[in-house]
């Protein structure tokens, strides 16, 4: 396998916007859990009933269920070159599996960009999400919204409020955050494979910011190139 970067963050920071731009410039797929479930769960599946109960309460869906759910996805030929996942791992156990996973193919985990905000901002930035019935495609009514209300500017479907952007839903994730996702920053830190990000910038900026990070981190990449 080739280059595998996980995205690390509390909730709504920025993960998913970061991670599908930098997908775009270095050609290399994108694969969250979230949107996985989320797939799952509006297609009606075994799986969707599963992990709705978890989503909708914002803790976390078993571990045997997720890991296997990103084992058989990794199987995939789109993912011979490498991956950047977001919202995997998000305990100490999905970590370790997730290496388990990827020495299976051969590879290796090989960066990891924490975006970080207060949680003010992050709470500023979920209740004022706005996602695409059709693709998932992420608006802000403040920070980013759309052209015209309410409708999506690349597909034109509606925009909707994920049901676990509601604020008790938000506080309970930003709890899990804390108290299950959070050492991972630490087990990172010590690998010595961590790069950490301002997430409170404009997105353009983020963006320009790992990719510097990653020139100096990951300089053997060639399609690095800022
Ligand atoms: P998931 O979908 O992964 O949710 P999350 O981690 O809470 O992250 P979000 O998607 O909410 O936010 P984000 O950081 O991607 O921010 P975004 O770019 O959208 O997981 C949902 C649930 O699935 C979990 O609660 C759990 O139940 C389950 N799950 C998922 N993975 C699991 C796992 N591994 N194990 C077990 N369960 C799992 O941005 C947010 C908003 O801010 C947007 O409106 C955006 O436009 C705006 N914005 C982004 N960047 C900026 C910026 N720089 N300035 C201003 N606004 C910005």
């Amino acid at each position: 396998m080739g280059l595998n970067i996980v995205f690390l963050g509390p909730p709504g920071v920025g993960k998913g916007t970061q991670a599908r731009l930098l997908a775009k410039r270095l050609g290399i797929p994108h694969l969250a859990t979230g949107d996985l479930f989320r797939e799952e769960i509006k297609n009606g599946s075994e799986l969707g009933r599963k992990a709705k109960e978890y989503l909708d309460q914002g803790r976390l869906v078993p571990d045997e269920v997720t890991v296997a759910m990103v084992r058989e996805k990794l199987q995939g030929a789109e993912y011979g070159e490498g991956v950047i996942l977001d919202g995997f791992p998000r305990n100490l156990e999905q970590a370790a599996a997730l290496d388990g996973i990827l020495a299976e193919r051969g590879g290796a985990l090989r960066t990891v960009i924490l975006v970080n905000a207060s949680p003010q901002v992050v709470v500023q930035r979920l209740s004022g999400r706005r996602v695409c019935r059709a693709a998932g495609h992420n608006y802000h009514l403040q920070n980013n919204p759309p052209r015209a209300e309410g409708r999506c500017d690349i597909d034109g479907s509606e925009l909707y409020q994920r049901d676990d952007d509601r604020p008790e839903v938000i506080q309970q994730r930003i709890q899990v955050y804390t108290e299950t996702t959070s050492p991972l920053v630490e087990y990172y830190r010590r690998r010595g494979i961590l790069i950490e990000i301002d997430g409170e910038r404009p997105i353009p900026e983020i963006q320009e910011r790992i990719l510097e990070a990653l020139a100096v981190a990951v300089n053997d990449y060639p399609k690095i190139q800022i």
